[in-house]
């Protein structure tokens, strides 16, 4: 195993012409055999990097099959598309299953990921209440190392998922009542820290406002990162897990009919992400919570910060979406909507 560690300045800077070929290829193997040699071998599923990740590395606008993306169209569909909005309804229990497993994600063509996961997928699913709802969340780790979920939100101490932690084998059920409304967070919080967070043990949780919020077209969007070489950065970022999904599918909204989005960063290693919209303008309001709304086609969150955006497209065709920070779009964060009457 080489010792030589492969930084991202060195793969954006080699990334431009088709000489990044054999690096990326280098960059695949490495992830796995480097991330964790205790428990994942690179044996068995090693694969070579198709010539798209390397022309992606270059060409940030491309859309539809020439994008270079893992898996079929409506793979991702369960974390873009939410569980519906359900009306207040007193003592109302909403029940949630989530496993933890060790599990290697593609996250971009051939090249993959030794992840820690709640139900599969980093992030994980997302989950939904109701201000005022009993959430009950069933946690079984069937991973190799100890985990919990920590709930952003109010709720008991003990229910926090800090103090309780589930080793491997384990179970656990937090149960509270969700508020406030708002958009929020859960992810591990064994130590270390960062590594359970980067790893993929993260996911969007919705809490609705007793007063709904207007029906829409709803998608929700979780920014984050992957250290493919094991070297403490990022070498690929996405929303909902896979480098330009989005770009290669373009998520297909009405015009004149009110979009929203859950948007919320779980991106590790680097302070801040964005997302920055094309050709229009929406309206930002931070945490999912209280009454101030920017407008704006361009919005900034810290690690762990989330907000809602809410938007009427003014016109059809694609936009493009991404974030403002031009490396990560360059390296797999960058997607289209696709405005349709
Ligand atoms: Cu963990
Ligand atoms: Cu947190």
């Amino acid at each position: 195993m080489t010792k030589k560690k492969l930084t991202r300045g060195k793969l954006l800077a080699a990334a431009a012409p088709l000489a990044a070929v054999p690096i990326v290829g280098k960059l695949a193997l490495d992830g796995r055999a480097e991330a964790s040699p205790h428990d994942h071998s690179a044996h068995g599923h090693t694969r070579t990097p198709t010539s798209h990740v390397q022309r992606a590395m270059g060409h940030a606008a491309m859309v539809g099959d020439q994008a270079p993306a893992v898996g079929g169209p409506n793979d991702l569909d369960a974390l873009l598309y939410p569980p519906p909005a359900l009306p207040y309804e007193p003592g109302r229990v909403r029940e949630y299953t989530l496993t933890a497993t060790d599990v290697d994600l593609e996250v971009a063509p051939g090249v993959f990921f030794p992840a820690w996961v709640y139900n599969g997928t980093a992030p994980g699913p997302v989950i939904r209440a109701t201000e005022g709802d009993i959430l009950r969340v069933r946690f079984s780790n069937a991973g190799s190392h100890p985990h919990t979920i920590h709930f952003h939100g109010i709720h008991p101490s003990k229910m926090d998922g800090v103090f309780e932690i589930v080793e491997p084998g384990g179970t656990f059920t937090y149960e509270f009542e969700a508020q406030p409304a708002g958009l929020h967070l859960y992810h591990c919080h064994a130590t270390p820290l960062k590594k359970h967070i980067h790893r993929g043990l993260y996911g969007a949780f919705i809490i609705d406002p007793k007063e709904p919020r207007p029906p829409a077209q709803e998608l929700v969007l979780v920014m984050n990162g992957f250290d493919t070489d094991a070297d403490g950065g990022n070498n690929f970022y996405t929303v909902n897990g896979r480098s330009f999904y989005y770009a290669r599918y373009p998520i297909r909204v009405k015009r004149s009919e009110l979009v929203r989005i859950y948007l919320a960063n779980l991106t590790e290693f680097d302070l801040i992400n964005s997302l920055h919209l094309h050709a229009d303008f929406f309206r930002y309001q931070p945490t999912g919570t209280g009454d101030y709304w920017e407008y704006t086609d361009t919005v900034m969150q810290c690690q762990g910060q989330r907000g809602v955006i809410e938007i009427e497209f003014a016109g059809t065709g694609l936009h493009m979406f991404h974030a403002h920070q031009s490396e990560f779009a360059e390296l797999g964060w960058m997607g289209f909507f696709d405005v349709v009457d």
